[in-house]
């Protein structure tokens, strides 16, 4: 695309299930927020699209968690993580919610639309059911034992230890969460998109060439999930939260989260449209913003949502047909706090709602600091020391004190107002200082703007501060408190040009730092000033009468870093004093003699071992049992290389159904002691007996 006509710029919908904290608007709000707001500075149409995905399994366990209905929970996170964004500026165009009608009625045309052009293949499969909850169970709802590591809390979709992604099936002894016990398989029908059938079509390799030009954390992903081959995937499920499936033989099955959710763009965009837009306002139609190839498509999100929208969204696009496809998604990685991963779960966060309480009105501090360390290439991470650091040593004595001299001297000298001009500096060493400050502020303004072009918002604040760093130095140099006493002239240039690095800030700082940019405008007393202004030489004529001079930060005190420390530690020691899940297993309930008689053990004797390709825990054996040999894959990797193992014996599980793990089928499975600390031994007899041997 040469230059687009508008900019529809999407963030993730956040789960409505927990408040906001400083992961989520590092990630994606506050990169998405920063971008619109210069593309509105330069003047391009823009909608900026957000809302609470209020679907899906997060939602419905933290509901039960809490006590309250899946609509009670939405509701009320829906309302705190909308006060949230509008506490820190982030300034949506419209902040919907996918529990709406519009949202509803959307999602369902949408996928009535592919199942009417045949492209879902129906497929009927088993799936997990709690036979005393009666319900199929989500893979949320089932933990178990992973196959590639031994961990004993792996969910059904993904173990959380060694990031596995699985499916309930993978997991060893599956347990519901919803009663505990064991999920029994039943048949049910689903709907899948057929990505493997999808990728081979020429739209989408065309559509795929847009990937070179984004980010290479994404453009890797991409390509790797490309060259595996994609599998098909359902897009429905058997839950009763969420979309129901549109056809009659649906009933209690309800559109996969990652279905609907992305459609939630499309049905914001619709309901503003429709509903919100004020009616003054010169608004282009929906087809320009969806259907219309002078449009860009920008979606802002973390990298665990990369797949969704990369890859899923766009082949449900384009089967749909009549619908644009993402320009670039620009996705962040992980912000860290502290040394450690961010989790709500064990309450290891910066809470948005929290910090406001113990910073007040400090909404930029935090925008600077998040945006400084923005994890746009790889993780990062935020610590209350650094963020003391930079707010003071940057915010404060860079940018803060700068306007503040400049204010304060103009009131001083000239009783607020802008001095003449027209006086050209005449000593070699102003005059020298001078070009360095108006060279470095141009420099830095026009790498500012390139940077924001190309979404490298990081860049682009550290260009920002080096304006307000070069108009520091500028007074440094020429030290105008002091030049006053001998040529009052010469100051009214100096103070000119100071007065113009100020305008030129409070027009850059709308961008990244709303608050602070409106407060300078105020104490400019200029309120209309356009990013168009930002490379003249005057911005403020002589004459005009300046505001009332302000602080705009306050120094972070390290008492006030200490109480964040001081909560953190807490927080840790909360966590360490929580049992590990699992330590001391419970007995399982009892089972007869029968039950256990139902079980084939033997003595097998390892004849092969080899590392499973692209899987680190996974080792793939050949057992001898004596009648026969079998391939069994076991996630003992980590523990055992794979030569130790050779001429081993065993004891395995002969008539385990086979399981395909990885496209592999492992026909059994070893017996192994393990505990949660690291270990684990696998358990044969203790002296040497021929293979196939029953075990009793
Ligand atoms: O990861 C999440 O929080 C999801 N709720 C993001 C959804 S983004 C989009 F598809 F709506
Ligand atoms: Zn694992």
């Amino acid at each position: 695309m040469t230059s687009p006509k508008r900019y529809l710029v999407t963030a993730a919908l956040p789960y409505a299930n927990g408040p906001v904290h400083i992961g989520h608007l590092a990630g994606c709000y506050l990169p998405a927020d920063i971008y619109v707001r210069y593309l509105k500075a330069i003047g391009k149409e823009v909608l900026f699209i957000c809302g609470s995905d209020e679907h899906g399994v997060p939602i419905t366990i933290k509901a039960k968690k809490e006590g309250i209905t899946p609509q009670q929970l939405v509701d009320k996170y829906h309302k705190i993580m909308g006060d949230a964004f509008k506490e820190f500026g982030i300034d949506f165009t419209y902040y919907g919610r996918t529990s709406s009608k519009v949202h509803h009625d959307t999602a369902q045309e949408f996928f009535k639309n592919l199942y009417d052009k045949n492209v879902f293949k129906e497929e009927t499969t088993n799936q997990y059911y709690d036979e005393s909850a009666k319900q199929f169970l989500a893979d949320r709802y089932i933990t178990g034992t992973c196959p590639r590591c031994g961990n004993t809390n792996a969910y059904g979709d993904q173990c959380e230890k060694c990031g596995t992604t699985l499916s309930p099936t993978d997991l060893i002894n599956p347990k519901s969460t919803l009663s505990g016990e064991a999920p029994v398989l039943k048949e049910t029908k689903n709907w899948f998109l057929p990505m493997g059938e999808i990728q081979q079509t020429q739209q989408f390799q065309n559509y795929i060439t847009r990937f070179d030009s984004w980010k290479s954390n994404i453009k890797g992903q991409c390509n790797s999930w490309l060259t595996e081959g994609l599998q098909s995937r359902a897009m429905t499920r058997d839950l009763d939260w969420g979309v129901p499936v549109p056809l009659k033989d649906a009933e209690g099955k309800v559109l996969y989260v990652w279905f609907d959710a992305p459609i939630g763009y499309i049905s914001a965009t619709k309901e503003y449209l429709q509903n919100q837009a004020p009616s003054t306002e010169h608004r282009a139609p929906f087809s320009d913003w969806w259907q219309n190839e002078d449009t860009a498509l920008i979606h802002f999100i973390g990298k665990d949502n990369i797949v969704f929208h990369a890859i899923i969204f766009p082949m449900m696009l384009m089967t749909h047909g009549n619908y644009i496809l993402p320009t670039n998604v620009p996705a962040n990685e992980f912000l860290n706090l502290e040394g450690d991963k961010i989790s709500t779960s064990r309450n290891w966060a910066v809470w948005l709602h929290e910090y406001l309480v113990d910073f007040p009105n400090r909404q930029d501090e935090l925008r600077y600091v998040l945006t400084s360390i923005a994890p746009e290439t790889k993780d990062s991470e935020f610590t209350w020391k650094d963020f003391q650091t930079r707010v003071n040593s940057e915010l404060v004595s860079i940018f803060g004190n700068f306007v503040n001299r400049v204010l304060v001297l103009s009131d001083k000298f000239y009783e607020g107002k802008i001095p003449d001009g027209t006086i050209e500096l005449k000593d070699e060493k102003l005059k020298s200082a001078q070009q360095n400050a108006f060279d470095e502020v141009a420099k830095n303004l026009h790498q500012m703007t390139e940077n924001l072009n190309a979404i490298k918002l990081r860049d682009a604040l550290s260009n920002f501060i080096n304006v307000a760093r070069a108009g520091n130095k500028y007074l440094a140099d020429t030290e105008p408190w002091k030049l006053i006493k001998t040529n009052t002239e010469q100051v009214k240039g100096i103070m000119f040009d100071a007065l113009q690095i100020c305008a030129k800030l409070a027009i850059a700082a709308e961008v990244f730092l709303p608050h602070t940019s409106k407060k300078l405008k105020i104490m400019l007393n200029k309120n209309e000033l356009n990013w168009n202004e930002l490379f003249n030489s005057t911005i403020l004529h002589s004459q005009h009468q300046l505001g009332k001079a302000e602080i705009l930060y306050k120094q972070v005190e390290d008492e006030e870093i200490q109480k964040q420390l001081d909560r953190l530690e807490s927080i840790k020691k909360v966590n360490s004093q929580q049992p590990i899940v699992n330590t001391i297993h419970e007995v399982k309930a009892d089972i007869t003699y029968e039950d256990f008689d139902k079980l084939d053990l033997r003595v097998g004797k390892i004849l092969e071992a080899e590392k499973v390709p692209k899987a680190d825990k996974l080792l793939k054996l050949i057992v001898d049992l004596g009648f026969e040999k079998r391939t069994i894959l076991s996630g003992i990797a980590e523990y055992y290389k794979p030569e130790e193992l050779i001429g081993k014996s065993v004891t395995v599980i002969a008539n385990l159904a086979p399981r395909k793990i990885r496209g592999i089928e492992s026909q059994g499975m070893l017996l192994m002691a393990g505990n949660d600390f690291g270990k684990l031994y696998s358990i044969g007899p203790d002296k040497e007996i021929e293979a196939g041997s029953v075990v009793k």
